[in-house]
């Protein structure tokens, strides 16, 4: 602990009663490197940005549009940045605002109520408050389910160990349409997800259903992220810089910010603007390797604040846990080598559900590992 004045141990004891999450334990403490540049307002990475793409899908209300324009501005952004924001993508702003409202209900609990439907090791869906990100912890609570009641996992992450494990997921009793609310705005995002992963294939010079095979008995979950106010944001982060492991993701967040994005071409951190009513889409690990690095998916953080909260809510769409993930055939030649060797999605699945469980010996499962020679 670095800070020491009255007024900060002050906010820090009204944090502790409000939120629940302790005072800034050693754990949360970043290394420097890795730490947010909060002080500077006007250069570096603390500036709003407009800098990623945002892409209006208002033509897709029409089942006739011609997706190739689409697909042709999902191309630049996938391979300049691995993000960009969807406006007019058809889902309800009603059940955008009811999910929102339940969620925060839900968060604001007792403690004690909401471990009451905790993650644990065997069933990484529910709620949870010691998440890792690469063996720092983040200063965030979460609920996570599974799109699909019940979902097909591999039981242990020994590679040899073909025993499977069917999960469902925890619901709390309360608020009482929770998992109403919560089932039928995961429906809509599942829906979005499809509709960006055809215009995605369609990008890459595919069929539109080339990938959907892969997604029979899909692992995709849902999460509800809250960030409370942090005594310490130049020290800690709401989620440390990662790549998301997925297919993609459709995140959704309120009106505070947080979110920065690590540009492809030199690294530099941007913050992406927030806006309610849209939709942040990344490129997860799975589509850089099926792409063969030619989409990007690109490291992000966030980074907190001492006075507001922040609630975000990402869909993470994931393949089924049987598929083998490796560079499309239709996308390597023998000018375009494959990048990566093949892994089990299932498997890997598994092991960064260790990882981020708590805090690890060894670092945590990345695809570098899959690089080949
Ligand atoms: C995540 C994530 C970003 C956000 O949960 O993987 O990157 O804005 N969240 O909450
Ligand atoms: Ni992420």
């Amino acid at each position: 602990m670095t800070i020491s004045s009255k007024a900060l141990k002050d906010k820090h004891k009204n944090h502790r009663q409000k939120n629940t999450m302790g005072v800034l334990d050693e754990a949360f403490i970043q290394a420097p490197e890795h730490r947010p540049k909060t002080h500077l307002t006007n250069s570096g990475d603390y500036i709003l940005s407009n800098e990623i793409p945002t892409i209006d899908l208002s033509s897709l209300q029409d089942p006739h549009c011609d997706k190739t324009a689409l697909a042709a501005e999902i191309a630049e952004a996938c391979m300049r940045w691995g993000f960009f924001q969807v406006i007019n993508h058809g889902l309800s702003l009603d059940l955008m605002r009811r999910v929102e409202k339940t969620v925060a209900e839900f968060f604001s609990l007792t403690l004690e109520e909401k471990r009451r439907v905790k993650r644990d090791e065997v069933n990484p869906m529910g709620y949870h408050d010691g998440e890792h990100t690469k063996n720092v912890r983040d200063w965030k609570e979460i609920f996570d389910f599974f799109l699909q009641d019940s979902t097909t996992v591999p039981a242990t992450t020994e590679p040899e160990d073909t025993e499977l494990r069917k999960l469902t997921n925890p619901w709390p009793q309360n608020p009482s349409d929770f998992r109403e609310v919560c089932q039928e705005y995961a429906r809509e995002v599942e829906k979005l997800a499809f509709k960006l992963l055809e215009l995605i294939s369609i990008s890459l010079g595919l069929p539109g259903d080339r990938l959907t095979g892969y997604f029979k008995d899909q692992t995709s979950f849902l999460r509800f992220n809250h960030y409370p106010p942090c005594p310490n944001p130049e020290l800690a982060l709401g989620v440390g810089r990662h790549a998301d492991a997925g297919v993609i993701t459709v995140l959704a967040q309120d009106s505070v910010g947080g979110l920065q994005v690590s540009r492809r071409s030199d690294g530099q951190w941007f913050s992406v603007k927030p806006n309610p009513d849209a939709f942040i889409i990344n490129i997860g690990n799975c589509m850089q390797v099926w792409t063969n690095d030619k989409y990007w998916s690109a490291e992000h953080r966030v980074v907190v604040n001492s006075s507001k909260e922040r609630f975000s809510m990402p869909f993470f769409l994931f393949p089924s846990h049987d598929t083998n993930i490796e560079p499309l055939k239709e996308l390597i030649s023998e000018d375009n080598p494959p990048c990566y060797k093949k892994y089990n999605w299932g498997k890997f699945f598994a092991a960064r559900n260790r990882s981020d469980y708590k805090k690890l010996q060894t670092e945590s499962i990345q695809i570098d590992r899959f690089k080949a020679a």
